[in-house]
């Protein structure tokens, strides 16, 4: 008795460099979600829609083209006397094979459905849950603008120990302080220098090295309510840091200890006659004095990041702060 055996039809692809294009674009848009999400995170989008779908489209080729009629092969049983293979699918409900011809067997549409019904319910368990973990990270990061009140509060060429809020409505988790000092007119415009108070080393507030006037401390009304104090200070020593004896002269320049850079200064504006708080960036040194100094200026890095030299290699990505 003749048995016709089948030939093994191939299930899978052949082997493709597209998954691995798709998962260096994914890589791509998680490394510019957190480098620069302007630039590097849409080219990795784009990398990874391209070759997610050539992926897509070569995984499911056998799918979509129409198979060729496969002819059964018909071979001789050899004579013996021996019972009759038993057929390896025995005892499992077997998939009809299909008809010459048919485009779309029940058991590649079985299999189809399964995987696709599992991408569904994965992507419908993991998007929100990456979402609402990543997201947050990427939203309300940037500074705002804190209006610190009018000039004349300033007097020219003293130094005030500032103490304003970021964010009003979140409280005093939002209370930032800055050294501020009037530097009078430059090329017709008012001048300040903008010192933060965070330690260049790991982040501990630092003091004036001088006198803190604390009786003629102002309270000044932000002009959305918010509570701004004014304590006049002569920081003829510059600042230090009560942490790890961190030092910095009254420019900001790091001049002992352990602080890898100089302190942190803040951009301003003047609107309406009132000095307008704007992003802080990071320092290495200034050269120079008050109006006419020259600012060795970087994007804001954290405490103890170097963001010059050979060292800055080992900090290529920074978290949002
Ligand atoms: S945190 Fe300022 S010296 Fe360490």
């Amino acid at each position: 008795m003749t048995e016709p055996q089948h030939e093994d039809r191939p299930h899978l692809p052949g082997p493709s460099l597209y998954p691995i294009a798709f998962a260096a674009g994914v890589a791509c848009i998680l490394v510019g979600l957190i480098v620069n999400p302007k630039l590097i995170a849409p080219i990795g989008a784009v990398i990874a829609i391209l070759f997610g779908f050539l992926w897509a489209r070569d995984a499911t080729m056998e799918y979509r083209g129409t198979p060729e009629p496969i002819e059964p092969e018909v071979r001789e049983a050899p004579p013996t006397t021996q019972q009759p293979a038993i057929p390896a699918n025995q005892g499992e409900a077997a998939m009809p094979e299909p008809e010459p011809g048919e485009r779309f067997p029940r058991s590649k549409f079985l299999e189809a459905s399964t995987l696709g019904l599992g991408a569904v319910i994965g992507g419908l368990v993991t998007v929100p849950a990456v979402g609402f973990m990543v997201i947050p990270a990427f939203k309300g990061q940037g500074y705002p603008e804190v209006d610190l009140g009018p000039l004349e509060n300033f007097t020219e060429g003293k130094w005030f120990v500032t103490s304003f809020f970021l964010h009003p409505e979140a409280g005093e988790v939002s209370r930032r302080t800055a050294y501020i000092r009037n530097n009078g007119q430059l090329q017709g415009q008012p001048s300040f220098t903008i010192i933060s108070n965070r330690c260049a080393h790991l982040g501990c507030p630092v003091q004036p090295n001088g006198p803190v006037q604390d009786d003629q401390q102002k309270l000044v009304k932000g002009d959305k309510g918010q509570r701004i104090t004014m304590t006049p200070t002569i920081p003829a020593g510059g600042f230090g840091c009560p942490c790890h004896g961190g030092q910095y002269d009254p420019e900001g320049n790091r001049t002992s200890g352990p602080p890898v850079r100089g302190l942190d200064r803040y951009d301003y504006a003047i609107k309406n006659g009132h000095l307008i708080l704007g992003t802080p960036y990071s320092v290495t040194k200034v050269k120079g004095e008050g109006k006419d100094a020259r600012i060795h200026k970087y994007k804001l890095a954290g405490p103890g990041q170097h963001v010059d030299g050979w060292e800055q290699i080992m900090y290529p990505i920074q978290p949002p702060h």
